[in-house]
């Protein structure tokens, strides 16, 4: 069983899908917290269904700092094993990094190093790339950084906008994101001295079915 504690800001899709992915493993995941740093959408379902949620208000501390240690603090007292950040709008501090070093993951909307930080659709459109997508990695202390855990890409359509662009990639995410949680709740990702180790598929647990396979057939693993 994995104890998972997840960090939000906003409305929390992401956060639903890994909720969702915790209910049909629920022998093997269980979300223990969900918080925020302010209030937002995300901590209204989480209290609608029953999941334990605060909110650490990043208004009501004098630093960045203090505010950090206080998630710390409950995310200590909820004996979380990891941490998956979902559309947490804030920069972590080494502290914290360094806390919970190797145990927090994170979604980011571009395949990852291209486009670190915000507006990463738009930005993907400018440059005219020929591939976006999304990346889940590991947190270390810089912006958007630490090693690739699972990518997966599509190609922009022509003359599509930044919010089509968004809105597709959001998809990706959301079968994403419950996958690298559920391969490391069954051990078929494992995270050993800061890097992600894919177990081969006929040594997967789970998730080795074709619905599977079609996904990772458009993603890309590490290493
Ligand atoms: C997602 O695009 C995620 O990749 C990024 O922030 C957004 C959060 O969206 N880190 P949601 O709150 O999960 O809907």
């Amino acid at each position: 069983m994995i104890r998972v504690a997840i960090l939000v800001s906003g409305r929390g899709s992401n956060m639903q899908k890994l909720v969702e992915a915790a209910d049909q493993h629920s022998d093997k995941i269980e979300i223990v917290l969900v918080a925020s740093n302010k209030p937002c959408d995300a901590i209204t379902y989480a209290i609608n269904r029953n999941i334990p949620a605060k909110i650490i208000d990043r208004a009501a501390y004098d630093s960045r700092a203090l505010q950090e240690e206080a998630l710390a603090a409950i995310i200590e007292e909820a004996q979380a094993d990891w941490i998956f950040l979902a559309g947490y709008m804030a920069i972590l501090g080494a502290d914290f990094v360094a806390r919970f070093a190797n145990r927090i993951i994170n979604i980011h909307p571009s395949l990852l190093p291209a486009f670190k930080g915000l507006d990463t659709h738009e930005r993907a459109l400018q440059a005219q790339v020929k591939e976006h997508g999304a990346t889940v990695h590991l947190v270390n202390a810089a912006l958007d950084d630490g090693p690739a855990i699972l990518q997966a890409k599509l190609a922009p359509l022509p003359d599509e906008d930044a919010s089509s662009l968004a809105a597709r990639v959001l998809r990706l995410e959301h079968q994403l994101y419950p996958f690298v949680l559920i391969s490391l709740a069954h051990g078929d990702l494992v995270i050993e001295g800061g890097w992600p180790i894919w177990q081969p598929k006929k040594n997967r647990k789970h998730l080795n079915d074709d619905a599977t396979e079609q996904f990772l057939s458009t993603a890309v693993i590490w290493p």
